[in-house]
């Protein structure tokens, strides 16, 4: 068990350019990652927060990288890493990209058939050479969440995951709404949260992270 001083949080949607002005992105408002960054912080971890466009203020004594797409989001966190005894990754990277990106900006006339290319994972790259650090995901499913959770624990060699159910009525777990969120570790042991704001389940992820190192 390596002592956990230095956490790599992610937070915010990514941004994936078709031209100069139009992009594909998600409704992540970044609202959990900043929450974690600040509580993390608080508790007297050293913190840096690389964030995707977020209209967010930056926790107070947090390093700050902001960024823009899934590429970038990738190099920062690959040179940052290194230097990092732990990774929460809350940001919900874009799966998709499209293939080209225009310099210039598209013409609107007629119709636009967009072929679309997979980012890359940096969560699953980054966690290939995690060596003794310990590395936490998020997911969001509207269907057989648990089931999801546990097949991403397992392909992108994680230590723990953060499961949360989309209710696309109430748009929760975006913004400021409260969340019910599941918890689930590399043995699949799941632990289901009770309803609460992201403050205090912030609080609650990095008790279990720190439970989860001790247990290394
Ligand atoms: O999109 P998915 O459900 O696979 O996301 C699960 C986890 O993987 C999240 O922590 C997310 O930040 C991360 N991820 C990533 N790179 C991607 C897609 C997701 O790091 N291209």
């Amino acid at each position: 068990m390596a002592i956990v001083k230095k956490l790599l949080i992610t937070a915010g949607p990514t941004r994936e350019h078709l031209d100069p002005v139009r992009f594909i992105t998600n409704l992540s408002s970044g609202r959990m990652g900043y929450t974690l960054a600040g509580v993390a912080a608080a508790k007297g971890y050293q913190v840096s927060l690389v964030s995707g466009p977020t209209h967010l203020k930056v926790p107070r004594g947090v390093q700050y990288y902001p960024v823009i797409s899934s590429h970038e989001m990738k190099r920062v966190c690959s040179k940052l890493f290194p230097s990092h005894d732990g990774l929460i990754m809350t940001a919900a990277v874009c799966d998709y990209m499209p293939s080209t990106t225009d310099r210039h900006k598209r013409s609107s006339i007629g119709g636009l058939t967009l072929k679309l290319k997979r980012t890359p994972d940096i969560l699953a790259d980054l966690s290939k050479r995690k060596g003794d650090r310990i590395v936490i995901g998020f997911c969001l499913e509207t269907r057989s969440l648990v089931q999801r959770a546990k097949e991403k624990v397992r392909q992108k060699n994680l230590d723990g995951i953060v499961a949360n159910f989309y209710s696309p009525r109430k748009q929760v777990p975006f913004g400021d709404n409260k969340v019910r969120a599941i918890l689930i570790d590399r043995d699949m042991k799941v632990i289901r949260e009770p309803m609460q704001n992201k403050t205090s389940l912030s609080w609650r992820i990095l008790r279990w992270m720190e439970k989860l190192n001790h247990e290394r």
